[in-house]
């Protein structure tokens, strides 16, 4: 083994999340699972791997996800394929024809590079009588998002069988080649939710937004705000996204790079371009819920209906068009305080026919998904007292102990109180009284518990209330009720000041 003189650290766009803060982090998942059980959500574990195609076929190959941002491989390594060997050998005379500095193209590279020579890949696969396809299925992906996987589950366990509406959570890591910033990360975390079914009555829709508006109240997220959509269906987008491309080629040299290639390949994605300049230009473009076909129209009407008798307030926002191309009709996001550019905290919107896309039966879907990172900055911000906590709080008793005979003793009392619950920080080794105290204190523990040989041969353990340094003399029987007591009205205390909250627990 070489030793290493450089430190490793987190590569870029991860990062660690360290005790206290992943306590708050349990917290608010925790209320997830409480406020989503009452809606009859049950969780659904998914697999972080997925196949490619999974989220070609469904988020969009023209997507910036799926285009540039996923990390994929291939599985199993398609060199020691001989039939791709050769047809690699062949892309790679064909790319150095093009550009001699392709020479040097590793596999890794020629997979990113696949979606821009397209052409010279199709030639090279086809000269093997082999399809994009078929070298595609060999790709798995790190999971971009979980919706296209929700989707997949359903299929392949036959969800659609199961009596009435499926309705799954997630919460979970996900993966997104972006340039990191505040509030976006490269993994990032999020908490969804997918009601899968027969209907799309938009009280399902309501129903939905009802429920994640009750989380983020649980959970005290101030000043959000719900942007809605509607952006039409099969039988109507198609004719206003001819509209909008006409449009868009008026005012083409008005717009930048990337909205100037979307015209033709994703015309919709130039509606939520941020590019300052570009702004004016958009504003005048034709809006979608003038096109929308009566169906579509009427659905949009009866959701502000239902989220109205649902006293749930948003804001229309025609410009709302998400950035993944399995959406139909509506669309939401909601946006937090405190999170700078990046202030989308959740997004969602209906995907009735994605199911079938991926080869299930007919099938209704809605759902969203929560950017817990940026839900925890926002909370934070809001509530700076979260970093304030000592590091390694949550420790109810410190257990100092004096003398081998007393370190036995607490060896079988730190594991009595730990089965009824209290955390307890025990010392490996004997400390002197005054550093043990000092340690507790900086620790946060609540209590000090001290085992002496004296106190154990008179039955007598000393306990000290360290806010207040309130002391007694408790046989064990006695101890162990008196700090039973103690941590159940700890947490009855944090659960009312606002369960799962960046109050809980502090
Ligand atoms: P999305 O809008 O791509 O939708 O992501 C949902 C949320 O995840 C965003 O609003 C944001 O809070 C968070 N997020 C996305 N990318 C990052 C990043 N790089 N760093 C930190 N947070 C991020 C979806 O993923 C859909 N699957 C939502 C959905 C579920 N639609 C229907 N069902």
């Amino acid at each position: 083994m070489t030793t290493l003189t450089k430190k490793i650290q987190a590569i870029k766009g991860v990062r660690d999340i360290l005790p206290p803060e992943s306590e708050l982090w349990n917290g608010v998942e925790q209320s997830a699972r409480e406020v989503f059980g009452t809606y009859g959500y049950g969780e659904i574990r998914l697999p972080v791997l997925e196949a490619t195609d999974l989220f070609r076929r469904s988020i969009g190959e023209e997507t910036d996800i799926v285009g540039k941002e996923m990390y994929y491989e291939s599985d199993p390594p398609l060199l020691s394929d001989p039939k791709f060997a050769a047809g690699w050998q062949k892309l790679k005379e064909l790319a150095i024809a093009h550009d001699p500095s392709l020479g040097s193209m590793t596999e890794h590279d020629a997979i990113l590079v696949m979606t821009d020579i397209r052409k010279w890949v199709l030639a090279a696969f086809t000269s093997m009588k082999w399809s994009i396809d078929e070298a595609q299925a060999n790709l798995i992906s790190l999971r971009p998002e979980a919706t296209a996987s929700v989707v997949r589950a359903y299929i392949e366990h036959g969800m659609h069988t199961r009596p009435g509406n499926t309705k799954l959570y997630y919460i979970g890591p996900m993966f997104r080649r972006e340039r990191p910033q505040k509030g976006r990360y490269r993994q990032f975390y999020q908490i969804g939710a997918e009601l899968l079914g027969s209907s799309d009555h938009p009280a399902l829709d309501a129903e939905v937004i009802e429920m994640l508006m009750t989380f983020f109240e649980r959970v005290k997220l101030e000043g959000v705000v719900l942007y809605l959509n509607s952006i039409g269906d099969k039988n109507c987008r198609p004719a206003y996204i001819e509209r909008l491309r006409a449009e868009l080629e008026k005012v083409r040299d008005k717009l930048g790079p990337d909205s100037q290639r979307r015209i033709a390949t994703n015309p919709l994605r130039v509606l939520d371009s941020k590019v300052p300049e570009e702004q004016a230009v958009i504003a005048t473009l034709p809006r979608i819920a003038e096109h929308l076909c009566p169906e579509c129209r009427d659905h949009y009407a009866r959701l502000k209906q239902e989220l109205a008798l649902r006293d749930i307030a948003y804001q229309e926002n025609w410009r709302l068009v998400r950035g993944l191309d399995y959406y139909m009709r509506t669309t939401f996001e909601i946006t937090a305080p405190g999170l700078g550019s990046q202030n989308a905290v959740c997004g969602g919107g209906r995907y009735d026919g994605l199911v079938e896309l991926l080869g299930g039966p007919p099938t209704r879907g809605i759902g969203f998904a929560i950017g817990t990172d940026r839900l925890m900055l926002s909370l934070e911000t809001a509530n700076e007292q979260a970093s304030e906590k000592a590091p390694g709080s949550g420790i109810e008793v410190f257990l100092a102990w004096f003398g081998a005979e007393a370190y036995a003793a607490a060896v079988a009392l730190a594991k009595k109180m730990r089965g009824r619950g209290i955390s307890v920080e025990l010392p490996a080794v004997e400390m002197k009284f005054g550093k043990a105290l000092s340690l507790a204190d900086r620790l946060g523990a609540r209590y000090a518990v001290i085992v002496g040989e004296q106190e154990l041969a008179a039955n007598e353990i000393t306990v000290k209330r360290l806010a207040d340094a309130d002391q007694k003399k408790l046989s064990e029987a006695d101890l162990l009720a008196y700090l039973t007591e103690a941590a159940m009205a700890t947490k009855a205390g944090v659960t009312k000041a606002g369960h799962g909250t960046t109050k809980a627990g502090s």
